[in-house]
């Protein structure tokens, strides 16, 4: 994706001292990155919060992520928002959450329109709220002819759902015709995945310290990079980002092949 160099060096501007825009390969950027923003409720809880306020708090994170993102020149950045579980989370606490979702994308269809984000979701938004599903078909259809990076939102999103999905979508088309058995391969499952046009990730950053997939883009996941920081979300800012991308930079990716 095409950098806007002066933009670039103003937003990476006084940097903290282990890091900085100069430690960064800029050629070597992930393409795609993903994040599983963990962390809200305990941000909250150790400044005698109620969790509602991490969740007010991670979306200022997401939003410095975003443009940080940007101005790195990365193609997609995609987010997981809430799961297909978190449904088994207080309803005052769901409630919110939709409601924060729907509020939050209203206002920032600003920002997507001033740096070219072109949204899309990533899970089952039949499943959500009336008001939170309209929410989103109006950043869909407003953001529809951006071209700059991709804001990739999982939304009601579980993988093994999806999988379950996709795989209902090859035997559907195999039943009717439309798909030979012998074409079932990997690209016949992916193409039906919900990130269907999208490359898999090439770093994954999860917060909060957490070591697991939460059933996050597992099929996706194969030959990720992951980055763990030990940051509530709402802690995590652009100067983290930068320390996962150098992280990222100096791993050695041998997709399962040998050291070249
Ligand atoms: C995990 O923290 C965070 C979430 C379940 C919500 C994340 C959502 C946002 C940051 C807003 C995204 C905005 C849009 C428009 C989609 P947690 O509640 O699991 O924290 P805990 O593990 O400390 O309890």
């Amino acid at each position: 994706m095409k950098r806007d160099e002066e933009k670039l060096g103003l937003y990476f501007v006084n940097p903290p001292e282990d890091v900085s825009l100069a430690s960064i390969d800029l050629d070597r950027v992930p393409s795609h990155i993903s994040l599983i923003m963990d962390g809200n409720g305990r941000w909250a809880k150790s400044r005698g919060l109620d969790r509602s306020q991490g969740h007010v708090a991670g979306v200022r994170s997401l939003r410095e992520i975003i443009t940080a993102s940007v101005r790195l020149g990365v193609d997609c950045l995609s987010a997981y928002a809430f799961s297909t579980e978190n449904w088994r989370r207080p309803q005052e606490e769901v409630d919110l959450l939709m409601a924060l979702f729907a509020n939050t994308l209203l206002r920032e269809l600003p920002l997507f329109h001033r740096e070219n984000v072109r949204l899309r979701f990533l899970g089952d938004l039949e499943g959500l709220p009336e008001t939170t599903r309209d929410t989103f078909r109006e950043g869909l259809d407003e953001t529809a002819s951006h071209t700059g990076m991709t804001l990739a939102l999982a939304v009601n999103y579980g993988s093994r759902a999806e999988i379950a999905r996709a795989a209902r979508l090859v035997a559907q088309d195999v039943a009717t015709g439309r798909l030979a058995l012998e074409d079932v391969d990997e690209h016949a499952v992916a193409s039906r995945l919900y990130t269907r046009d999208l490359p898999d990730p090439e770093l994954l950053i999860r917060t909060s310290g957490e070591l697991r997939l939460s059933n996050y883009l597992l099929w996706q996941l194969a030959y990720t990079e992951f980055y763990v920081s030990d940051k509530f979300w709402p802690d995590f800012d652009r100067w983290d980002l930068l320390r996962a991308v150098g992280s990222f930079q100096g791993r050695d990716r041998r997709f399962g092949g040998v050291t070249s």
